[in-house]
C-alpha cells in the first residue's frame, strides 16, 4: 500500500472514531489513549526543544494488532497532551508489514526517530531493518531508510531499538531471538546513526549465568540510574511462578555495572516491574531536570485481549500515568510524576473502620490509603485486598468468568491509587510496587471499602484533561 492511498482511510478513521471513543464511559479522561483503533508500546518518548514527545504503536485502522504505524503526542508538562501528525506508517519495502517499536534521539538538533522495519515473507519467515526518520518543520516525519539489516545468528526477530548518546558516539540495544530461539539483548555502537558496529550480546540467555531466560526479549531500555546502570525490557516466556509472571508477557528489570568500554553489563537477577495485570514495553525518557520517566503500555496481547468491552467502540488499551524512576537500596522505585498533582481537586480526608468509609467514585479519583488489614471493591468489576502477606488483586477472566489473581507480597505500609474510568494504579510503600490494571466497571463506579480494622484516607476527585 503506498502512502497517497493510505492517508484518505486513516483521516476517515480517525475522524469517525473520535466521537464514538470519546463517548464511551470506558475512554480515559487523563491518559493517552487511542481516539481511534488499536494502541500499543510507547516509542520515541523524549524531552526535545522544550517539549516532551511520545510516540506510539498505533493500528488507526481497526482493533487488530496489523498496519502498526507512529502515532504521535506532545506536552510540555506530561499532564496536557495535543496531537502531532502521524509521523510513520507502514508504506515502505523495508517497513510494509510495521514501523514497529523504536525511540527517539536528538542529533544536533534534528529530532530523529530510530525504528524497526518488519516485513514478513510468504513462507511465514520475516525480517527485521532498524530505520532512521527525521523530523520536517511541519512537524511530519521523512524517512531515511535502514542502517541495520538483521545481524547473523538470530532470526527476523530483532526489534525495538533504544539509542542514546554517551561521550560523542551513539548506543542501542535491541531485543532479539538467537536462532536457537533464545531470547536476548543486544548492543551496537555508532559515530553518526548510520554506521553501526556490533558490541555483541548484554543480557538474556548465557549472558551472566542467566538460563530458562525465555524464547524472545522485546522493547530493552539501558540507562543510567542513581549510580547504577539499569535494564528494562521485557521476555517472553519465563517460566510462570507462584506469585510472579503469571501475565503472558512481563516487564522486567535487572540493574548493575555497565562497562562502555568492553561493553560489559555485570548485572543481577531479573525482577518484575510491575505486578499487575496490564503492563508492558515501558520506555523512558530523561526529563529537562535529569528525572528518569517512564511510560508503560497498559495493554497485554494476552488471550483476554481481544474480548475488551472497549472494541466495541472502535478502540482499544491507554498508556500508564508517567513514573518517576529512583534507584535506591537494591531496588527500582515508580512514583507517579510530580506534575500529576496538577489534576488533583480538593483534597478530603477520613479515618476510621474502613466498613464506615464513604463510597467514592473511582471514576476519576486519587487517594492515599494507610491501612493494614482492607478489601477494596473497585465498582464491582476489580477488588484488592490488603492483608499481611501484602497484596491480592482479583478481577473475572472476561473469557471463562473464573477469577484470576495477581500478587505483592510483602509489608504494605502505604498505598496511593490512580484511578481513571477503566484503569487503577495502584502505588505500594510510595512505589516500591506497582500494580497496574484495566477494568470495566458500570459507570458510575462506586468504589468500597470493607472490613473491620481502621484505616486513614486522603483523597482527590481528578480533573478531566483530554488530549487536545
Ligand atoms: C511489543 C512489540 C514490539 C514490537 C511492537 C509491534 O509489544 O511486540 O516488540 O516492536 O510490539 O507493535
Amino acid at each position: 500500500m503506498t502512502l497517497p492511498s493510505r492517508w484518505p482511510a486513516i483521516l476517515q478513521a480517525v475522524m469517525k472514531g473520535q466521537p464514538r471513543a470519546l463517548a464511551d464511559s470506558h475512554y480515559p479522561q487523563w491518559h493517552p489513549a487511542p481516539v481511534t483503533g488499536l494502541m500499543n508500546d510507547p516509542n520515541g518518548f523524549i524531552w526535545f526543544a522544550g517539549r516532551y514527545h511520545l510516540f506510539y504503536q498505533w493500528n488507526p485502522l481497526d482493533c487488530e494488532h496489523r498496519f502498526k504505524c507512529w502515532g504521535h503526542w506532545s506536552s510540555a508538562d506530561l499532564v496536557h497532551w495535543r496531537h502531532e501528525p502521524l509521523a510513520l506508517m507502514p508504506d515502505e519495502a523495508y517497513d510494509r508489514n510495521g514501523c514497529y517499536s523504536g525511540s527517539a534521539v536528538d542529533n544536533q538538533g534534528v529530532l530523529t526517530l530510530c525504528y524497526t522495519g518488519n516485513v514478513k515473507f510468504d513462507d511465514g519467515s520475516r525480517t527485521a531493518w532498524q530505520c532512521l526518520a527525521v523530523e520536517q518543520p511541519d512537524g511530519t516525519f521523512t524517512k531515511l531508510g535502514p542502517v541495520l539489516a538483521l545481524p547473523e545468528g538470530y532470526t527476523g526477530h530483532v526489534r525495538d531499538p533504544k539509542v542514546w548518546q554517551h561521550d560523542g558516539e551513539w548506543y542501542m540495544v535491541l531485543g532479539a531471538q538467537d536462532v536457537q530461539k533464545r531470547g536476548k539483548v543486544l548492543l551496537f555502537k555508532s559515530a553518526d546513526l548510520h554506521a553501526w558496529t556490533s558490541c555483541g550480546e548484554i543480557a538474556g540467555h548465557g549472558v551472566n549465568g542467566l538460563t530458562d531466560a525465555g524464547y524472545m526479549w522485546e522493547c530493552p531500555d539501558l540507562f543510567a540510574l542513581d549510580g547504577t546502570h539499569v535494564l528494562i525490557c521485557c521476555p517472553q516466556g519465563l517460566a510462570r511462578e507462584p506469585h510472579r509472571y503469571l501475565n503472558t508477557y512481563p516487564a522486567t528489570w535487572m540493574s548493575g555495572e555497565f562497562d562502555y568500554a568492553s561493553a560489559a553489563f555485570d548485572h543481577g537477577e531479573l525482577h518484575e516491574l510491575d505486578a499487575g495485570f496490564e503492563f508492558y514495553a515501558p520506555q523512558t525518557a530523561l526529563a529537562e531536570d535529569g528525572r528518569r520517566i517512564l511510560i508503560g503500555w497498559m495493554g497485554v496481547p494476552d488471550g483476554e485481549e481481544m474480548l475488551q468491552p472497549t472494541r466495541a467502540h472502535g478502540w482499544m488499551h491507554q498508556m500508564t500515568c508517567p513514573r518517576e524512576l529512583r534507584y535506591r537500596d537494591g531496588r527500582l522505585w515508580q512514583t507517579p510524576a510530580r506534575e500529576l498533582t496538577a489534576l488533583r481537586e480538593d483534597e478530603q480526608r477520613w479515618q476510621g473502620h474502613a466498613s464506615d468509609a464513604p463510597d467514592l467514585d473511582a471514576t476519576r479519583l486519587e487517594f492515599e490509603l494507610g491501612a493494614s488489614h482492607v478489601n477494596v471493591d473497585f465498582g464491582g468489576a476489580l477488588r484488592l485486598t490488603l492483608d499481611e502477606q501484602g497484596i491480592r488483586l482479583e478481577r473475572a477472566s472476561l473469557k471463562t468468568g473464573e477469577t484470576l489473581t495477581r500478587y505483592w507480597q510483602g509489608d504494605v505500609r502505604h498505598l496511593r491509587v490512580l484511578c481513571d474510568r477503566s484503569s487503577v494504579e495502584i502505588f505500594i510503600n510510595h512505589g516500591e510496587g506497582v500494580m497496574s490494571s484495566r477494568y470495566f466497571p458500570d459507570h458510575p463506579a462506586r468504589m468500597r471499602f470493607e472490613g473491620a480494622s481502621d484505616i486513614t484516607l486522603r483523597y482527590w476527585s481528578l480533573r478531566a484533561c483530554m488530549i487536545e
